[in-house]
């Protein structure tokens, strides 16, 4: 990636003006935060997802605190929306610099009890969703030549299992194995290509069963029982976004409060 402009005086490279960021899933939870946390660093940011009332108001609250954002409906399981969106956005913002692929969904059950209909679903959303992506803003970053960040949000659940979470937990793997992949293969183009592997941080995804006497019970079993909220990613999250972690690619890095360890 191009230098964010290192000074050792006092620009240490963290600061993302300039640089245009894509993220999907903006319209809740990691994504909504993510958005909010790359805008404040100085990035455009293109917040993707399928409920566009709320990236309305996410781009809204951005540019009242000063920022920039724009808003684009995908639905990251239609190969024509997501290369549309990605030409798009670069039209409206500028060529991308950051790709945040962190929608995701999950299904709860047994093993035994997925149907073709779950696998599709979770698969499509999680796997085949960020690898088409990272395609499309990785082609445009090997065009153009002057790098980009990739970044795939994946799950601890990629590195320790839990009960009722197999197709989740598989589609986190495979999130992570194209990490360390495109990594590899896209290092000669400077595109830096990492994964953060989130614990438990209380969202849409899961608020409800943090209520629950089963939830309850989770939490207090956890390392400092307790669940974080989504901007315990900021840090790490800026961190891959910017110069100063231009000398790490493939890496898959748990924000967990120790959680995996579990
Ligand atoms: N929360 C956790 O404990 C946790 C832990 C580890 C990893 N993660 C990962 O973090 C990511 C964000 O999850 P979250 O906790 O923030 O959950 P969330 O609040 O439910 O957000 C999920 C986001 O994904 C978007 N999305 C779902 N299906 C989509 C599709 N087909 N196309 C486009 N966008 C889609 C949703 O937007 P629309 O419905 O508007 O499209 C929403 O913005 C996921 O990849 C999740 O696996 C979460």
């Amino acid at each position: 990636m191009a230098d964010d402009g290192e000074n050792p005086g006092g620009n240490f490279g963290d600061n993302l003006a300039g640089k245009v960021a894509l993220v999907t899933g903006a319209s809740s939870g990691l994504g909504h935060r993510a958005a909010v946390a790359l805008a404040g660093a100085g990035a455009k940011v293109a917040v993707t997802a399928r409920r566009v009332d709320r990236l309305q108001a996410l781009a809204a609250e951005i540019t009242v605190s000063g920022g920039q954002a724009a808003p684009f409906a995908l639905d990251v399981r239609d190969p024509d929306a997501v290369k549309a969106v990605a030409k798009e956005a670069a039209e409206a913002l500028g060529t991308i610099d950051i790709l945040v692929n962190n929608a995701g969904v999950s299904v709860v059950k047994r093993p035994e009890d997925f149907t073709l209909e779950d696998y599709d679903f979770v698969h499509e959303t999680n796997v085949k969703g960020p690898f088409l992506l990272a395609q499309a803003v990785g082609r445009e970053m090997i065009k153009r030549g002057t790098g980009g960040k990739i970044i795939n949000i994946s799950s601890m659940m990629a590195l320790r299992t839990t009960a009722k979470l197999a197709l989740y937990g598989m589609s986190k793997a495979a999130i992570a194995q194209m990490t360390k992949q495109l990594a590899l293969e896209w290092a000669r183009h400077d595109i830096q290509v990492n994964a953060i592997c989130p614990g438990y941080i209380e969202t849409e995804m899961n608020e409800e069963h943090w209520k629950t006497p089963a939830g309850q019970g989770m939490i207090a079993a956890m390392p400092r029982r307790r669940i974080g909220k989504p901007e315990v990613m900021d840090g790490v999250l800026l961190l891959l976004a910017s110069s100063r972690s231009d000398y790490m690619t493939g890496t898959l890095i748990p924000v967990d409060d120790g959680q995996v360890m579990m």
